[in-house]
Formats: C-alpha cells, structure tokens, sequence
C-alpha cells in the first residue's frame, strides 16, 4: 500500500445495520457485500458473529463470496467472543479481527467497574489471543474521542506489542471537533513506539455533523484508514458517509490521498442499500441526495446551463449520475424553462418564450415542481397565443 493510499473500511452491514429497524437478512447482506467488493472497498466488515446466529451465519457467507476486500469480524475482548469470530470468518481469503474495549474514563468507570492498568491487561490479551487466530487484528479503543491522549497512547503502544496490525481510534459519541481528533492522530503518531509499523483508522460517529469532517482530519494527520457506510447510515446519527469522505478527496487533488474505490458506482450502491434497508436518503445528501445535482433557482439555472462549473464542484458522472437536472419551480428562470422546452423538442424563440413564460408562472405558482408533462400543457395551450403571434 502506497503511502498516500486510504484504506476504506465499510462497515455498513455492522455499525450501519444497528439502525433500528433496519435488520437485513443473509441474502440481502450477500448482495450489499457482493456489491461492496466490486465498489472497491478494501474492507468489509461483515458483522459481530457472536451477537446472533443470524450474523454468525452472515459473516461465514459473505466470507465465502468476497473476492478482493479483507472481511472482517467485530468482536468485544473476550475469548467468547473471539472464538466466534474466527470460525465465522474461516472461509475468508483475507480475514481479520477486530476486537477492543472502552479506554474513556467513563467507559472503564461505569461500563466495566475497572481501572486502567486492568483495561490495558485485557485489551493485550485480547490482541494476542486473536492473533492465534489470524495475522491481521485491528484493536479499537472505545470512546478514543474522549479519552485521555496520554493514556491512549499507552494502551496503543501495548496493543502493537501484541501484534496488532491496525488501531481504530473511534469517535463513539461524535463528540471531537476536526482540530481536537486531528489532534489525536498527531499525537498518536508522535508519541507511540512502533506506530510506524501499524495503520491507524478513523471511524467517527455523526451526533454533532461532524464525522465526516473529523474522518478528513483524521486522515490529514497521518491515519491512513476511515471507517464509514454507504448513506452514512448508523445508530443515532449515523456514522461518516463513504461516499462523502471518498469525493473529498477526489475532489481535493492537493491533499494527495487517493482511494480504490470506482466513484462512478456511488450513486448505485447508495440506490441499493436505501433500498435493502428500507431507510429514506434525504433529498438533500451530500454526493447521492436526489437534489445534489439538482438546480431550482433562475440564477443557478442560468449560471449551469452556461457552464456547469459555475454552481457545480463535481462531475455528477463521476458518482454514477447521469446528468445534473435542472428542477422547474415558480424560482426558475427562462433560461431554465427554454432549456428543458428545448429537451422536448419545442426550440422556443424568443418571442414565444416571452408568451410562455409568464403562462409557466402561473401554473408553476400552483405547483411545487414542473415536470415535462406540464410542459407540453403549458406550451400547448401557448399554441394559439404562439401561432397568433407569428402570423
Ligand atoms: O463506535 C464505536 O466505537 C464502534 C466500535 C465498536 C468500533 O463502533
Ligand atoms: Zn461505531
């Protein structure tokens, strides 16, 4: 792996499917995993096997058809739990473990009635009893948003001492600001012995709107690993976006981070997982919305038809959308109303454009949006006025 190279770690069918309400079935973790390989993920975790016999039952399947991404396996830092995890993962041509704990103050006070010497105990043994298991072991350090950085980078130092491959440094609650978790990141590389030889993950939580933006901070300060899901989708706010943190940093050369993933599948599989999981997208998403190519304003409108650089940052092709659309609505202008006119065959001039026009207000002012059915009634009826005009 390049250094410049992020590793994207999809855990939409894990972290994403604890929305409530949102469970899927074996099948339908086939098709998400299937289509999250040819995506170009490099990670796909899979599930918690030991949570249930249903997502035991999901990881050994998809760990038979996966082809190119590492699948993966959620486990607490136990040896239950771990056990679990590596029979579920057995058919897996890359498999990896990713066990942890809470390392936060609260976390090791109310969760676990522990202390710090005893968390750090178990995290170790819970590295290398995974590393029996298999050679990639990714520890996460629960609540890494709110925990002490210096405590942090001990139990990291201990957890690479017992062959952890990859640290996940999770923001559980969505509490960090961008500088504070970049902060962290910093602070990790420039503090833990060893770090050199691990990957460190983001994976950031939406409660404040900040994961993507915390996941981008991650990533500027030397982690070379973001955890997200396709929609955003997760518990309470969700988790970061994949298809946002992947744009960002197509969209933004000069960082020098590049991804495998084929952006032009992005619209499809966000299409696919909305679908499985029943969960609506909101029309004004970032990336995939249905309204994040769309322009309803006369002075956008005007501006995009003239050229799309004007109001538009990115290719909506280059997501697997078609075109970007411009939405007709009593805002629009007659640049908008000739250019759709036109998309239906009625080369309107200008002369008949000024009859139309005010007739597409009116209608429009009744109506939220203008679709081309209305189109051809509005020119229609216009006819007479048109005919009469150029006689
Ligand atoms: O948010 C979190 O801390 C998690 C861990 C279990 C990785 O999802
Ligand atoms: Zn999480």
């Amino acid at each position: 792996m390049s250094k410049n190279q992020v590793q994207i770690f999809d855990t939409t069918l894990r972290d994403g499917e604890q929305v409530p309400g949102c469970k899927l079935n074996t099948e339908q973790k086939i098709i998400i995993a299937e289509r999250l390989d040819e995506l170009g993920v490099d990670i796909i975790e899979a599930g918690f096997p030991i949570s249930s016999p249903g997502d035991f039952k999901s990881v050994v399947e998809i760990s038979k058809i996966v082809k190119h991404a590492t699948v993966c396996g959620l486990t607490r830092a136990n040896t239950k739990d771990i056990d679990a995890a590596a029979q579920a993962l057995k058919y897996a041509v890359k498999p990896r473990i990713h066990t942890g704990i809470g390392t936060s103050e609260s976390h090791i006070k109310y969760k676990f009635n522990s202390t710090p010497e005893r968390i750090i105990e178990r995290a170790k043994d819970a590295v290398k009893y995974a590393k029996t298991y298999v050679e990639d072991v990714e520890f996460y350090a629960e609540d890494a948003g709110r925990t002490n950085n210096e405590y942090l980078a001990r139990i990291c130092e201990e957890v690479i001492k017992a062959g952890a491959t990859v640290l996940n440094i999770p923001d559980t609650t969505g509490y960090c600001l961008p500088e504070e978790y970049g902060a962290k990141m910093k602070y990790l590389r420039e503090n833990v012995k060893g770090i050199e030889n691990v990957i460190l993950s983001c994976h950031c939580h939406n409660d404040l709107g900040l994961a993507t933006a915390n996941s981008i901070a991650g990533v500027q300060n030397g982690a070379r690993q973001i955890e997200c899901t396709i929609n955003g989708i997760g518990e309470r706010a969700g988790n970061t976006a994949l298809e946002e943190v992947v744009m960002i940093l197509k969209q933004h050369p000069y960082l020098n981070l590049d991804t495998n993933i084929n952006t032009k599948m992005l619209y499809s599989t966000s299409q696919l997982v909305k679908h499985h999981m029943g969960l609506v997208v909101q029309p004004n998403k970032a990336v995939i919305g249905e309204n994040a190519f769309a322009h309803s304003s006369g002075i956008h409108q005007d501006g995009v038809i003239k050229n799309r650089g004007t109001y538009e940052i990115m290719n909506p092709e280059d997501v697997g959308v078609n075109e970007s659309s411009i939405v007709l609505t009593a805002r629009s202008g007659r640049a908008a109303l000739a250019y759709r006119a036109k998309n239906l065959g009625y080369a309107l001039t200008k002369i008949q454009l000024d009859i139309v026009y005010p007739e597409f207000l009116k209608f429009a002012d009744k109506k939220k949006e203008i679709i081309d059915k209305d189109i051809h009634k509005i020119i229609e009826f216009c006819k007479i006025l048109t005919d009469k005009v150029a006689s």
